[in-house]
């Protein structure tokens, strides 16, 4: 064992179950790309202000998880907490919204950083892939994403999962409910740290976890109560749209997210089976968020699903992915000759796009064969001096356990063919 680990919180992926993680990317990219969002990919990290007015001065993730750093020419950086104000900063920066082709739709994947307390499913070091649809304000387009978030767990084989939907209202009707939410928490037991945040952002109090502060919110007056027209026509004609599409949710009047830039459609998707890190993904509209940062107003919806807790949802419903072997053929020399005249074949069949591997290092036929055999490889290719001396490999089936001998010069198109 090397003298160090990996930092606290976080783990590293390795292979072969790394394989899981590259398939759930790739099971929540494919419907997006199928959808008309294009990649985009931002730095790992930005300036700690763009988080800070964009995310929310007074949100868990600025004033307590970030990491935050000073560069050597003064620059003060903060590695990403999420990526939603970073890819808005960058299509704003890059003018993506004034090509007259709205909404910019974009996709990304990634690792996210936070200094939270780590535990089960909650890591300092993780991995989301996200969702950007900016510049349109359309009921559609939220049920879109929140149909295609749908659509890639459940081709993961994912159905303990459920849909939490709220709406959180916009800049006419939001601050009427603020002011009733906070006269109500004025009333209440509360310590002084709470109060504080209910004077600064009343609606994160609804989302304290402990019971002594939830005992008392039972009465506390229902954004939903306070939405205005607009606001309440755009989430019904949501809720159609979704209904429509088969998908299943739930209201919930009480869902408010850790993030500030939040207005009208709200969502977060939760799996039963993960105790209480449960939340395998989140998202909803930013109308505001554009201006927060200095740019027009660019009416957005998004989400991100965390990768790491997808996996442990796949885990807990006792999916086994199936993931193709990547290694189709597996070579074992047997001779110093052999090793140049196989290895030439490896790099020819990998010229032609079949995945093949090599069996390196001086090894005998028994422990080559083991590499073999865990290499997933469907045929082994052997070869030893007699062989060559006929002019011939062994071809062996790794199924049927079969073996015959084949040409040198024929073998690349045999194996060519025997896979298709
Ligand atoms: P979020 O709810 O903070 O939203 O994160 C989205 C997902 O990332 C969570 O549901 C969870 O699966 C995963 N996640 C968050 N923190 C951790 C952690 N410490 N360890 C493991 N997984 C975690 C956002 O980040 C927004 N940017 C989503 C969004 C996109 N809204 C609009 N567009």
């Amino acid at each position: 064992m090397s003298t160090f680990k990996a930092p606290k919180g976080t783990y590293d992926l390795l292979p072969p179950d790394s394989a899981k993680f590259l398939a759930v990317r790739e099971a929540i990219a494919a419907p997006l790309r199928n959808s008309g969002y294009g990649y985009i990919e931002t730095p790992g990290f930005e300036n700690v202000e763009l988080f800070a007015r964009g995310v929310g001065e007074s949100t868990d993730i600025v004033t307590k998880e970030m990491y935050v750093f000073e560069t050597k020419g003064g620059d003060r950086l903060a590695l990403r907490p999420e990526t939603t104000a970073p890819v808005l900063r960058a299509v704003l920066e890059a003018n993506l919204h004034k090509a007259g082709n709205l909404p910019v739709k974009v996709w990304y994947s990634g690792s996210q950083y936070r200094y939270e307390r780590p535990q089960k499913g909650r890591y300092r070091h993780f991995s989301q892939v996200g969702a950007e649809a900016i510049g349109a304000e359309d009921p559609a387009l939220d049920a879109e994403l929140i149909i295609l978030a749908d659509q890639a767990y459940r081709s993961l084989g994912l159905s303990n999962f459920r849909i939490l939907l709220n709406s959180l209202g916009d800049k006419e009707c939001r601050p009427v409910y603020r002011a009733a939410l906070q006269d109500f928490l004025r009333g209440l037991d509360l310590d002084e740290d709470t109060l504080r945040r209910a004077e600064i952002n009343p609606l994160r109090v609804l989302d304290d976890k402990r019971e002594s502060v939830q005992k008392q919110l039972g009465d506390a007056p229902l954004l939903r109560d306070y939405l205005c027209d607009a606001c309440k026509a755009y989430h019904e004609e949501v809720r159609e749209l979704i209904t429509a599409a088969g998908v299943s949710f739930e209201d919930d009047p009480k869902l408010v997210r850790g993030l500030d830039y939040y207005t009208r459609t709200t969502f977060e998707f939760v799996h039963d089976g993960l105790g209480s890190q449960s939340a395998v993904g989140g998202g909803g509209r930013y109308d505001g968020l554009s201006e927060m940062i200095g740019g027009p107003a660019l009416p957005s919806v998004g989400w991100a699903l965390g990768v790491d807790r997808t996996v442990l949802a796949l885990e807990a419903e006792g999916i086994e992915l199936e993931l193709p072997s990547t290694t189709s053929v597996f070579a074992v020399p047997l001779s110093e000759e052999a090793r140049r005249v196989l290895f030439a074949k490896v790099t020819e069949l990998r010229r032609n796009g079949v995945a093949a591997d090599f069996s390196f290092g001086v090894k005998g036929l028994k422990s080559a064969m083991k590499s073999a055999n865990r290499s997933g490889a469907r045929y082994a290719v052997i070869a030893g001096e007699r062989d060559l001396a006929e002019g011939v490999v062994q071809l062996k089936d790794m199924e049927s356990g079969e073996q015959v001998a084949i040409g040198v010069n024929e073998i690349v198109a045999e194996l060519e063919s025997k896979l298709g």
